[in-house]
């Protein structure tokens, strides 16, 4: 598994020229990605302004000698590569597995390319077996839990290590909802977006242009 992730986001680097203003994405996958991406810096001496998508990633490219912008010195993004949690026919899918959804979604809303990188197993036929993240502020928060339990939407709170709620970059609770299926992922991503408290969540909907797979048969690019 590690060998595909590396493996595709080694593949993905390759997109990536000089002089772009390029997002860099949070996962086990992305960090392949912005490995290769500092050696390509290092040894081709690509010159690039590099945008962060979580405080993990933004600690991982510095350490290896890329530096990061501020998102507000910037007006648009080149290219960005980011992972994902499912991915389903349309290039619709969940993201946020490693509690950096909102991060990840300001930045791939104005990037002109968004590509996502995956092994294989994160391709599905239909969203939800993966439970949706949910950012939401801390105030009042419980009451949002309670009303995702009434809707049926089986909330749990993301926990850290220490079994206290986990608190993200931007300083929101997660709260997942196991859903199993979704059904209507425009339906649910609208419903989501209009419940006050609710900050952000996990359904990216038409925003990746492309996604690129490793799996046993090799590299597999689908495009939208
Ligand atoms: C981070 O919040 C996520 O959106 C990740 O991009 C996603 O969870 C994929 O992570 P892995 O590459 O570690 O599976």
């Amino acid at each position: 598994m590690k060998n595909l992730k590396k493996q595709v986001g080694i593949e993905a680097a390759k997109y990536v020229k000089d002089g772009m203003i390029l997002g860099l994405g949070t996962g086990s996958t992305a960090s392949f990605f912005v490995e290769e991406v500092a050696r390509r810096v290092r040894e081709e001496k690509l010159s690039l302004t590099a945008v962060t998508t979580s405080s993990v990633t933004q600690a991982q490219a510095e350490s290896l000698g890329i530096t990061i912008s501020s998102l507000d010195s910037i007006d648009f993004i080149d290219l960005t590569v980011d992972g994902v949690d499912e991915f389903d026919p349309d290039l619709a899918g969940i993201k946020g597995g490693g509690g950096a959804l909102l991060m990840e979604k300001i930045v791939a809303n104005i990037s002109k390319d968004y590509i996502w990188i995956a092994d294989e197993s994160k391709q599905v036929d239909q969203l939800g077996h993966f439970p949706l993240p949910v950012e939401v502020v801390q105030f009042g928060a419980e009451l949002l839990f309670k009303k995702f339990k009434q809707k049926g939407y089986q909330p749990s709170w993301r926990l850290n290590f220490e079994e206290e709620k986990f608190i993200t970059d931007q300083k929101h609770f997660i709260i997942d909802l196991h859903l199993g299926k979704i059904d209507n992922a425009q339906r649910l991503a609208f419903e989501l977006d209009q419940t006050i408290g609710v900050v952000e969540h996990g359904l990216f909907i038409n925003m990746a242009k492309h996604v690129i797979i490793s799996g046993e048969n090799g590299i597999k690019v689908f495009e939208k």
